[in-house]
């Protein structure tokens, strides 16, 4: 068994990646036998503009808050991408087997191209066989990423099986996405029907993890709501959107389930409950952002820390990247 995950290092982690992705990687790390891969897709950061020292800055920022948020280097490889090479080199080889077409069906470029698609980098179109690589250069076979990602996978899967039909070898593993049942999607704090996102304008609309108590409390106290007071049952958040994603966050932060939750605040108006959960972020938030703090006053060992999981990720990735080459009859 393997694990594998990437998140780009593109600055600020938020309450959204937290709970919807990071939380479970610890949990994974924690919990899964075999060895855990997470790394910093710094290679996937610059398919759109990027600003040099800020992406230097923040892939160093990323992995502090990943440590900072539970990540052992010591219990998994923790590394950026790009002081691994034989990311981009099998990237080479599995531009070779995915085919146009499959790319043209991946949603998330259409999305990130908008109307400028004339414009767009060759990256950001061959984005998704990168990140294949990224998988199955380490005989991946579990992949905790969120919904969003889940079409990525499948074209792994394709790319990975047509490698191995037609060079008549097993060299890839095909890796399964796992989309654990507790990942939280969480929403906007001014709009129930956005996600949180650090895209969002506005700072109000999302709790970072190195927010001050001053002001996640604030930002609590600001989300909107509506002036109904909280249901006995799960069944009436339907149509609440604020108020359902205020429980949410505070079930998934007590890691207690939205009924549970929902029997200890029924018929309580938000005057309460915010301050509730203001308080149950700032107490679980704390440990982290104060560790980040100590975390990020020694950029040298965040880049010793980086720099060892790369030599170890680097060690696992030799095998197959040697089969790959192999298979295709590409003398070294
Ligand atoms: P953002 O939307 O802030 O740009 P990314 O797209 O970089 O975030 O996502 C990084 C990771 O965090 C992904 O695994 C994604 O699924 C997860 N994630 C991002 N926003 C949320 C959210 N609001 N709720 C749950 N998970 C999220
Ligand atoms: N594309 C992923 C995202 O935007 C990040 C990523 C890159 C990744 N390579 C990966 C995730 C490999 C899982 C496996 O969130």
């Amino acid at each position: 068994m393997r694990t594998l995950s990437g998140i780009q290092p593109t600055g600020n982690l938020h309450l959204g990646n937290y709970l919807g992705a990071i939380r479970n990687w610890v949990r994974m790390q924690d919990d899964m036998p075999g060895e855990k891969l997470y790394f910093l897709a710094d290679l996937h950061a610059i398919t759109v503009h990027n600003d040099p020292a800020e992406l230097t800055a923040n892939t160093r920022e990323m992995a502090a808050a990943l440590m900072a948020a539970g990540i052992d280097p010591e219990k998994a490889i923790l590394f950026n991408q790009a002081r691994v090479p034989a990311h981009a080199e099998l990237a080479w080889l599995l531009f070779c087997t995915a085919r146009i077409g499959w790319l043209n069906r991946m949603t998330q470029f259409k999305e990130k191209s908008g109307k400028n698609r004339e414009g767009a980098s060759v990256g950001l179109y061959a984005y998704p066989v990168l990140q294949a690589a990224d998988v199955l250069l380490y005989q991946t076979t579990h992949v905790p990423v969120g919904d969003d990602q889940k079409q990525h996978l499948e074209l792994a899967r394709d790319i990975a099986t047509k490698f191995n039909l037609d060079t008549g070898t097993e060299t890839f593993t095909l890796p399964d996405p796992t989309i654990p049942p507790t990942a939280a999607r969480i929403m906007s704090l001014r709009d129930g029907n956005a996600k949180m996102s650090k895209s969002d304008p506005s700072d109000m609309s999302r709790i970072n993890l190195v927010d001050a108590p001053d002001t996640i409390m604030a930002k609590i106290r600001k989300a909107r709501t509506d002036a109904e007071p909280l249901p006995s049952e799960v069944a009436g958040l339907q149509d609440r959107p604020e108020a359902k994603n205020l429980v949410s966050i505070y079930a998934a932060m007590a890691d207690e389930s939205i009924h549970d939750v929902l029997s200890r605040f029924a018929g309580q108006g938000f005057g309460s409950f915010k301050p509730a959960l203001g308080e149950l972020l700032v107490e679980t938030l704390r440990p982290i952002a104060t560790r980040l703090n100590q975390l990020k006053a020694d950029p040298a060992a965040i880049d010793a820390a980086l720099e060892a999981g790369a030599a170890r990720a680097a060690a696992l990735a030799r095998p197959t990247l040697d089969a790959a080459y192999s298979a295709l009859g590409l003398c070294r």
